[in-house]
């Protein structure tokens, strides 16, 4: 999760955030250098005192500086699409997730293991448990396995939500009457913090996301013990 003076991503815990971020850096490489040129050239132009009297037009260097910002673009275009299409791939996953987003906290079902329900509220102040975090964690959190690929279905039931968790890399809209599918692969252990992250309504700030990444034999256990209940 994001902790004070973190004013960048959060670190990645799926390849795709990884790739998110390698493509973050990339662009922000492209965008200072284009950033420090134009400053240079700007500067240089408006403290010197050279006038050409002959100037009239220049072929050439229209030339150039059309032609060149279109090839730097084609860098950016061309790993963006890459990374659109790779976040969209599907690849068998072991697990679907089902997310629906009601005003205002999220509930989940487990459609492969006899469709495990529940609700997932967000803790109120006056209730937080010393080592919790405030506004961030919830009543029933989200159990899924790690090094695992896993299906997320999201819907909402009234107004349109999104399911968010940034560590992941995963943001989908949870739309009334759609079923929305994203897929991501955890590959460390832990608790993983998100929030809804389209304006809901008044407590739109209120329905967090957490998910408890575990081993495999961990979940299993979790999973049985939830179906026997
Ligand atoms: Cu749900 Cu904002």
């Amino acid at each position: 999760m994001s902790t004070w003076a973190n004013l960048g991503l959060q670190d990645s815990a799926s390849p795709l955030m990884e790739q998110l971020i390698f493509f973050h850096d990339h662009a922000l490489l492209i965008l200072v250098m284009i950033t420090v040129l134009v400053g240079y050239l700007m500067f240089m132009l408006f403290f010197n005192n050279y006038i050409n009297r002959f100037l009239l037009h220049g072929q050439l260097i229209e030339m150039i500086w059309t032609i060149l910002p279109a090839i730097i673009l084609l860098f950016i275009a061309f790993p963006s699409l890459r990374l659109l299409y790779l976040l969209d791939e599907i690849n068998e996953p072991s697990v679907t997730l089902k997310s629906i987003g009601h005003q205002w906290y999220w509930s989940y079902e487990y459609s492969d293991f006899n469709n495990v329900e529940f609700d997932s509220y967000m803790i109120p102040t006056n209730e937080i448990a010393n080592d919790g975090f405030r506004l961030l964690d919830v009543d029933n959190r989200i159990v899924l396995p790690m090094n695992s690929q896993i299906r997320i279905l999201v819907t909402a039931a009234d107004v349109i939500h999104s399911w968010t968790i940034p560590a992941l890399g995963v943001k989908v809209d949870g739309t009334p009457g759609r079923l929305n599918q994203t897929n991501f692969f955890i590959n460390r252990p832990g608790l993983f913090y998100g929030q809804c992250s389209e304006i809901c309504g008044a407590n739109h700030s209120f329905m967090p996301i957490v998910i408890e990444s575990v081993p495999v034999n961990y979940f299993i256990k979790w999973i049985s013990s939830n179906l026997n209940s």
